[in-house]
Formats: C-alpha cells, sequence, structure tokens
C-alpha cells in the first residue's frame, strides 16, 4: 500500500470516527407471519431475503454451489458450528452503512462464513427465500461477523413492521441513534431487562442447544394493571424466549386459560361480549363492537412484568399487538392473538412475532441486555416509518 493509501486508511482513525454501522429492510409476509431480511450476499452484490430467525445457532444458511466454493463441505468448517447443512462457505455479504437514519452506500463485509444448506433443506422456508438469517448468540451470526469486521459493539437492534406495505429494519453494529419519521430517535425510549443466556430451570428440560436462543425473566403478567393469578413456579421452568419464527405468543396451558379469563373478564368491563373462535384463537369478538383507537382495537391491556435491577419493568401490549384480525368467510372478528402452547411445552412461555411488531428491540451482547420500547404507535410513529432514501454521502 503507498503511503499516501496508508494516511488515507487511517484518516478516519484519527478523527475518531467510528467504523459504519449497518442496516437491513425487514419485510413481513402477512399471510405465514414470517419475518425477511433483505441484505446483498456475492461480488457483485445481488439481492437476497431470508428468513429472519432470531434462535438459530448457525450462521445465514444459504445454498452453496460445490463449483464455487473450495471450503464447501470441509469438516473443519462444519465442525465449528452446529450446521443443519452439509458444510459452509465463505463469500460477500453487503448491507448499507447507516446514521441511524438513512441507508448510504453498499458497505461489503468479505469472507463472510455462511453455512450450506441442500436444495431440500431450503426449500421448505417461505416463497421467495433464497435461505435462513441466523441472529443468534453463536459467534458466526450475522451480528457477530458484522461486529468482529467493524469493531463495533456486539450490539443489534430490530424493528419489525406490522404493516403489510412498507418494511421494518434491522441495525447492526449501532446502540443508536434510531430515527423514525418524524425526527424520534427511538434509542431514547428503551427500558432494559437482562438477557438470559441460559433459561432457568434448564437441568429439568433439555434444551439442545440453548445458549443461542434469547431469553429473558418474564416475572408476571397483568391485564389492564391487574395480575393474572397462576402458579408463578411455571415461568421459572424453562424461561421466557423471543422468537421470530413463532407468529403469536404461545404460553403454558395453564398460564394461557388464566390470561384468557383474566382478559375475557376485563373485556366485559367495556362491554366486549366473545363470539364464535376463529381458529387458532380461543377469543374473538365481532369486529363492528371493537373501537378502533391509534394503538390499535379499544382491549384491555396486557403487561409483560421483567426482570430489572432494582424494579420491574413493563413490557404493555396494546390492541395492535394483542388482537389480530380475520376477516373472510363472511366472518370479521378481532381475536386475542395468544396461543396455547400445552401442558409440556419446552420454553414457558415464546414471545412472537405479532406482539413485537411496531416494538424497537436492542439486543446488546456487549451488557447482556434487552432494550425494550413497548409500543411505538404510542410514541407517534412505528417501524415502517423508518426513512429508507438513500444518502450517498454515507459510506
Ligand atoms: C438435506 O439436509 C438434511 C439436513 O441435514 C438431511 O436430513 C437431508 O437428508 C438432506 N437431503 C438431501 C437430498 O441431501
Ligand atoms: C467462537 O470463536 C472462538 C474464537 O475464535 C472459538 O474458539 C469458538 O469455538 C467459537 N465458538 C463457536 C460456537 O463457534
Ligand atoms: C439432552 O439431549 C441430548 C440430545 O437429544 C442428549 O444427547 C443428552 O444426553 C440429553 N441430556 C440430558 C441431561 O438428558
Ligand atoms: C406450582 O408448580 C410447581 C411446579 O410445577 C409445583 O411443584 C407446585 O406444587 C405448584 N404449586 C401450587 C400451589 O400449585
Ligand atoms: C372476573 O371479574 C369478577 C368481577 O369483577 C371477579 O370477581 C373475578 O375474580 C374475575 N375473574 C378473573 C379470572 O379475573
Ligand atoms: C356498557 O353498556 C352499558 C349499557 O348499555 C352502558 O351503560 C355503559 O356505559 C357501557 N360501558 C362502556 C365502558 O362502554
Ligand atoms: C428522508 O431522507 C432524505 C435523505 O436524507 C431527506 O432528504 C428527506 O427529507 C427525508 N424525508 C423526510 C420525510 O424527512
Amino acid at each position: 500500500m503507498s503511503t499516501f493509501g496508508l494516511i488515507f486508511c487511517l484518516l478516519p482513525l484519527f478523527f475518531g470516527a467510528a467504523f459504519p454501522a449497518f442496516l437491513a429492510p425487514i419485510t413481513t409476509d402477512l399471510s405465514s407471519k414470517r419475518y425477511m431480511l433483505r441484505i446483498y450476499l456475492k461480488a457483485p452484490p445481488q439481492p437476497a431475503n431470508l428468513v429472519l430467525d432470531l434462535g438459530a445457532s448457525f450462521s445465514t444458511l444459504v445454498y452453496c454451489s460445490r463449483s464455487h466454493d473450495s471450503s464447501f463441505g470441509s469438516t473443519s468448517c462444519k465442525a465449528r458450528y452446529d450446521s443443519p447443512g452439509p458444510g459452509c462457505s465463505s463469500d460477500s455479504l453487503a448491507m448499507p452503512v447507516t446514521d441511524g437514519r438513512n441507508p448510504g452506500q453498499l458497505g461489503v463485509i468479505p469472507g463472510f462464513v455462511f453455512a450450506c444448506g441442500n436444495r431440500s433443506l431450503l426449500k421448505g422456508l417461505v416463497k421467495g427465500a433464497a435461505g435462513l438469517a441466523g441472529l443468534g448468540r453463536s459467534n458466526l451470526s450475522i451480528p457477530a461477523q458484522v461486529s468482529s469486521f467493524s469493531s463495533d459493539n456486539l450490539v443489534f437492534a430490530l424493528c419489525l413492521s406490522g404493516s403489510p406495505s412498507a418494511p421494518g429494519v434491522a441495525f447492526f453494529g449501532s446502540g443508536g441513534p434510531y430515527y423514525f419519521l418524524p425526527e424520534i430517535d427511538l434509542s431514547k425510549y428503551l427500558n432494559y431487562t437482562p438477557l438470559l443466556s441460559n433459561p432457568a430451570g434448564s437441568t429439568v428440560i433439555n434444551y439442545s442447544n440453548p445458549s443461542n436462543e434469547y431469553f429473558i425473566g418474564l416475572t408476571a403478567i397483568n391485564v389492564n394493571g391487574k395480575a393474572v393469578e397462576f402458579n408463578q413456579t411455571l415461568l421459572s421452568h424453562g424461561g421466557t424466549k423471543l422468537s421470530t419464527v413463532t407468529p403469536y405468543t404461545t404460553l403454558h396451558s395453564t398460564i394461557y386459560r388464566a390470561l384468557t379469563e383474566a382478559f375475557v373478564n376485563e373485556s366485559a368491563a367495556l362491554n366486549l361480549t366473545v363470539t364464535q373462535p376463529v381458529k387458532p384463537f380461543n377469543v374473538c369478538y365481532n369486529a363492528e363492537e371493537v373501537m378502533i383507537t391509534r394503538i390499535g382495537p379499544a382491549v384491555p391491556t396486557v403487561d409483560f412484568v421483567l426482570q430489572d435491577d432494582d424494579d420491574d419493568v413493563i413490557w404493555r401490549i396494546f390492541g395492535w399487538n394483542s388482537m389480530v384480525r380475520i376477516f373472510r368467510d363472511g366472518v370479521d372478528v378481532y381475536c386475542l392473538g395468544f396461543l396455547d402452547g400445552g401442558p409440556n411445552p419446552k420454553s414457558t412461555v415464546v414471545i412472537g412475532g405479532h406482539q413485537m411488531d411496531d416494538n424497537l428491540l436492542q439486543f446488546d451482547l456487549e451488557s447482556n441486555r434487552l432494550g425494550f420500547s413497548s409500543s411505538l404507535l404510542v410514541h407517534g410513529t412505528m417501524c415502517a416509518n423508518f426513512n429508507f432514501t438513500t444518502n450517498n454521502n454515507l459510506r
């Protein structure tokens, strides 16, 4: 490298500028309630949609062609992580850089390690998906590889869009700011709860690899501010998992029954009467009886009370995230979007995609904590409000 080139490369360091953070749009497939991350693969960069999997232990799973890749199928490569496929490969991955306001030019991460899936494995995915994007705790996950390339902090944030028309966004390597129109920095609205690497009670229930998933400490559930009564011991068995491949929050039968009873009870006070339910849900109301507000249907609030150092913190769920509209075959209802996980689930509670929509979630793996905003609609914005106009000065 020439002296000039060397000085040029070091300049950003002298000015203390951080290496760039990256972003990727996340589209929502409403029929399957799956989320797809749009990134760029190979050189020159080709856009690709990958199913977002918050808990996947492997890296990004894609189809690898043998001819393209010398490391394909090598056992040393496969042994480095828990890959469901036959091996791994190294290629470029690219995403736009960001200042938290706009996307900039594409930033290329060379030598990114991908997991290789065979065609039959990948065929089972959502239509239009080229593979799976793993965001789990493995050090080959997208956040981990981005952070080791850019020397950014190991932190990423997700804003899943509940709107069919416009995508949400993922930020990699940035602890904020996260600007959404009209000029709202959502990093200022975060509450924090510890991320638990191993769920309490994992000696009772056998996880194949629990440490790659994200768990938080749920201590109670409220409906309209009143504690739902159930055996709290259940919460310490198997923990509370966050999952982007679970469409609706799923709870242990005992907790599910207590929650729905309390919800029906509190709804009655709002003059809401349950109607014929629509599968897979059990509690539904005629849409014409439900009043719509800027935070969704006017129904009782559901709170997840979460662990914090001093005090508990509350993730409050309003109608937009608790209710699901079903409008087909002559029925038009809003149903409570929580599901019965049976009497013996692996995780007592799995928080699913519908409850995460239009909430900002920040996974800070340096401080081992989850930052959560609760509903963005309360703050007058939503995940679809990120300004995706490219700012070409950002590189
Ligand atoms: C594809 O991979 C899966 C998981 O490793 C395996 O069960 C399956 O047999 C493979 N299919 C083919 C056609 O190789
Ligand atoms: C993570 O990286 C370290 C250091 O490179 C390595 O020793 C370790 O085996 C890796 N862990 C996984 C799960 O790949
Ligand atoms: C947990 O499951 C794995 C894989 O099924 C098995 O090999 C292991 O022995 C089990 N561990 C315990 C403590 O049951
Ligand atoms: C609560 O659940 C635990 C574990 O399932 C059980 O051992 C305990 O007896 C239960 N307590 C009550 C009051 O039902
Ligand atoms: C339902 O409401 C009644 C009257 O307000 C109350 O006595 C009862 O405890 C409630 N039941 C549940 C499960 O919340
Ligand atoms: C419920 O309906 C009754 C009778 O129609 C009415 O008096 C009451 O104000 C209603 N309550 C609410 C919260 O709308
Ligand atoms: C979106 O970002 C572009 C580029 O920075 C800016 O010119 C535009 O005004 C922004 N749009 C809104 C609605 O603020």
